[in-house]
């Protein structure tokens, strides 16, 4: 375990202007102290997450301003605590915060989570965010139920692997969408009854053949573009999408004459924004979440791992689409 008092500076990844790679840059901060109500974390492990991409990309609404260091969780041992804090050094957590790319991390105890027993710090730091946003946009926002069935797109994905596995075991039938057939195996190894290659095949053509022109009950929109319109032709009578991101770059654009005709009901789905504005119904989960994961009933799929100083190669991997499961960074 690092020790910050042994040194004032730190190792982090800067964003030095919006744009492509190149405008991460390694640098040295000085290592924060935590305030109030706050810890610091010796971090182990960062997860990659797609919005990481898009702030730096500049295309992300209240996104940090550069200089900044990027990153929203980030799993590893207290060093330090704040004023009025419950908690001892040396415990092993992961939180969700900011400026996680870095050795040294502030969390707000509120976002801080007890590794699951048995869970390394590199599975642990995929924990919070996918697997919060999966059982949100399925369950707590989408309103999925046993004997339903479920679209989910990028199947093999950090977000699209929880979903995966927790739809699956709530006994839906899962459609799942992926650009190889690599990823779809995996995606199938997890749960995914129907594995949709939709380079090659039309996605909605492929779910309405299925279900006899019938449509799945529930969509999770992570992709936007086109795909959202289209997700929407392949939606049940009274079925619900949940748009949680826009991958593609663009955000979807849906006909509300097929909204209205079909009864849809579309939803949308923030974590960061949620968790400010009503954290009992994001983080009611995370009691039956980190039990799933301690007796293995779901697993945090981490697909590869990077030394911090290598972020750069880490965005290329989940921007070029080679990743699956969850990307980490090692400081
Ligand atoms: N609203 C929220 O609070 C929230 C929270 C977490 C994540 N998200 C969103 O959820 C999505 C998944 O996040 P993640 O971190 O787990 O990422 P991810 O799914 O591991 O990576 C993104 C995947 O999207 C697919 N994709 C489709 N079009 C793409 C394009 N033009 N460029 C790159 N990828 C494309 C790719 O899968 P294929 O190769 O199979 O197409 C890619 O692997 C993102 O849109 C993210 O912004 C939202």
């Amino acid at each position: 375990m690092r020790i910050a008092i042994e040194t004032d500076s730190m190792e982090a990844i800067e964003v030095t202007d919006f744009g492509d790679r190149d405008s991460l840059r390694t640098t040295e901060r000085e290592v924060p102290e935590p305030g109030s109500g706050e810890v610091r974390i010796a971090i182990e492990a960062i997860g990659v997450n797609f919005a990481d991409i898009m702030q730096r990309r500049g295309n992300y609404p209240g996104g940090p301003q550069p200089p900044y260091v990027p990153g929203m969780e980030a799993a590893g041992t207290i060093d330090a605590v704040g004023e009025g804090v419950d908690r001892e050094v040396g415990e092993s957590v992961v939180a969700m915060t900011t400026e996680a790319y870095a050795e040294f991390s502030i969390a707000n105890v509120d976002a801080l989570f007890n590794v699951p027993e048995g869970m390394d710090f590199e599975e642990a730091a995929g924990f919070p965010v996918q697997f919060l946003t999966a059982h949100n946009t399925l369950f707590e926002w989408g309103g999925l139920t046993e004997g339903e069935s479920v679209l989910i797109h990028a199947a093999a994905g950090g977000v699209g692997t929880a979903a995966t596995q927790l739809a699956s075991r709530a006994g839906a039938t899962v459609f799942g969408t992926a650009s190889t057939r690599e990823k779809l195996d995996l995606a199938a190894e997890l749960g995914c009854d129907q594995p949709i290659q939709y380079t090659e095949t039309d996605f909605a053509d492929a779910v309405n053949d299925a279900t006899d022109g019938a449509g799945v009950d529930l969509v999770l929109d992570s992709v936007g573009g086109e795909t959202t319109q289209r997700s929407l032709e392949c939606l049940a009578h009274f079925g619900r999408m949940t748009v949680y991101g826009a991958a593609s770059g663009e955000p979807g654009h849906p006909d509300t004459g097929t909204l209205l005709f079909n009864n849809h009901t579309l939803l949308g789905y923030h974590l960061g924004q949620a968790i400010e504005r009503t954290p009992q119904r994001v983080l009611g989960a995370v009691p039956e979440l980190t039990e799933a994961l301690t007796a293995g009933d779901l697993e945090v799929i981490v697909g590869e791992t990077f030394a911090l100083s290598e972020a750069d190669a880490a965005h290329a991997h989940v921007e070029n689409r080679e990743s699956t499961g969850k990307v980490v960074l090692v400081p």
